[in-house]
């Protein structure tokens, strides 16, 4: 009785164990590489037949007009240009046209080699690789929930989804035509986009319409249902107590609202306004360049000019300044919005930062000294649990269709972030209490 009893446990144990171990290897496995699979090109973006087949499962939504229902009508109609309102078939032009490797010189480069539908819409590269394998000076935002932006590129220059569709088409390290007209020539003689146009704008192909069709797309990406927004909508599961208390130093002690405001109106956690934070500064002599732009822009200021000299030239380091030549905007880049951060490594202007544990190293160590350095910027002084905690707290901003490539993303920054963490022990011969912490805040804000 008393061995059936223990042999039956034993089995029992085994099969449960088995379960376990099965449980831990496919999670490590999907955690790791769920995208082995995918079919990648020389620039490592998926397919555009893979990513399409990707996008219909994120969004079965057939009706878009819909999507943006979820905004308020006030913010919907700040955000969709009086002359393209949001059709199904301006769309649907829009969506051939994002994935269309026919727009570059060589046939090999569309917006979703670098906005990737499978890796959260950017390339996931410190810096953008465009046609001939050539690098750009920056990285590559992401594109969703970009309808809610209210100017676009890391400096502000265009200012509608519609207006900046045209350039990365023209941009020699990017898809490298030579002009609006080659360009259309490239799409001219196929049947399908000459009805496609005709029927979401009422006339011939034109460049103008080509913009206003990609942006129309770009403007159905609304990607915001995080687990963050769920926790804000009354679900107390939602986010952990370690990302609970993240959200707490995110507004508080950390600073973080302060340039990266969440609100009903405003829910991407972007002020849109430009800031240096010390980041361009590690290697940069800003009057030098300054005096170079300056130079050159008063030659040629058009904005196919400063598209050619913001993304592949150094002068890309002056972020707005580019764009205003206005002194205290040296090295000033917007705000980025934060949503789906998880899934768009590397960050910053110049994806110089690997992890978000560097962010936070960053932040926590008053960023770069630099004399153009936003008043906001100053050592924090947060301990290990404090910066866990952040990072939890921005984990939880990715909307949750994009939930296991969000998952295997904290277990690569975390893995990578054991291993090297080059900016934390600056930021720890940095750390401070900030005087205004000492007064308002009493002992609380002792030195760790
Ligand atoms: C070679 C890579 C590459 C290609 C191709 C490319 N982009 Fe980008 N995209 C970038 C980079 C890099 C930036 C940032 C440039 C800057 O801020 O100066 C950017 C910025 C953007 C932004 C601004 C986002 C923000 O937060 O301000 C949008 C929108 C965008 N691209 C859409 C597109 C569209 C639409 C296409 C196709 C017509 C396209 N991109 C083609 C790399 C690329
Ligand atoms: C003074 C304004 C300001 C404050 C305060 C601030 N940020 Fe930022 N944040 C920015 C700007 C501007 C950038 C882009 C800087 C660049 O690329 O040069 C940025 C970039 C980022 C990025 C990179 C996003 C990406 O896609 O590359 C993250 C993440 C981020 N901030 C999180 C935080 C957190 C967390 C805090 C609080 C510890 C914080 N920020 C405090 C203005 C600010």
């Amino acid at each position: 009785m008393d061995s059936t009893r223990s042999l039956r446990r034993v089995l029992w144990m085994a099969v449960v164990g088995f379960a376990l171990l099965g449980a831990v290897l496919s999670q490590a496995n999907t955690a790791k590489e769920p995208q082995q699979n995918v079919p990648r090109d020389a620039l490592g973006a998926a397919s555009p037949e893979y990513q399409q087949k990707a996008l219909a499962k994120l969004m079965p939504e057939r009706d878009v007009s819909k999507i943006t229902e979820v905004f308020d009508p006030v913010i919907r109609n700040a955000f969709i240009p009086k002359d393209n309102d949001l059709t199904a078939k301006r769309v649907e032009l829009g969506k051939k046209l994002y994935f269309d490797k026919r727009l570059s010189a060589d046939g090999t480069v569309s917006c979703a080699t670098c906005h990737d539908v499978t890796r959260g819409f950017t390339d996931q590269l410190a810096v953008s690789k465009g046609i001939d394998g050539q690098l750009g000076k920056r990285n590559a935002p992401t594109t969703l929930n970009s309808i809610l932006l209210q100017t676009l590129f890391w400096d502000g220059r265009s200012p509608t989804l519609d207006n900046q569709a045209k350039q990365p088409i023209l941009n020699p390290v990017e898809m490298g035509m030579a002009d609006e007209n080659a360009a259309m020539k490239a799409i001219r003689g196929d049947p399908e986009y000459q009805k496609m146009f005709r029927e979401a704008y009422g006339r011939d192909m034109n460049y103008e319409d080509l913009g206003r069709a990609i942006g129309a797309f770009e403007r159905t990406l609304v990607f915001m249902d995080s687990p963050f927004r769920r926790f804000l909508a009354g679900d107390d599961r939602a986010i952990s107590a370690e990302a609970q208390a993240g959200f707490e130093l995110y507004n508080g002690k950390a600073r973080c609202a302060a340039c990266h405001p969440m609100s009903p109106s405003n829910p991407l956690g972007t002020d849109n306004r430009f800031h240096n934070v010390g980041v361009s500064a590690r290697h940069q002599d800003f009057e030098a360049l300054g005096r170079r732009a300056v130079k050159l822009l008063k030659e040629d200021s058009s904005e196919q000019k400063l598209d050619e000299l913001a993304v592949g030239t150094d002068l890309s380091e002056l972020g707005r300044f580019m764009v205003t030549r206005n002194r205290v905007d040296m090295g000033s880049f917007r705000t980025p919005l934060i949503l789906n951060v998880g899934i768009t490594p590397p960050y910053m202007h110049d994806g110089s930062l690997m992890t978000l544990w560097d962010v936070i190293d960053h932040y926590n160590k008053g960023g770069e000294a630099n004399p153009f350095l936003d008043g906001g910027i100053e050592p924090l002084a947060l301990t290990e649990e404090e910066i866990n905690q952040l990072v939890a707290f921005l984990f939880t901003l990715t909307d949750v269709r994009f939930a296991d490539e969000n998952q295997r993303q904290f277990n690569r920054q975390q893995a990578a972030a054991k291993k090297n963490r080059p900016i934390r022990d600056e930021a720890i011969a940095n750390r401070q209490v900030i005087p205004f912490e000492k007064r308002v805040m009493g002992t609380k804000a002792t030195k760790k």
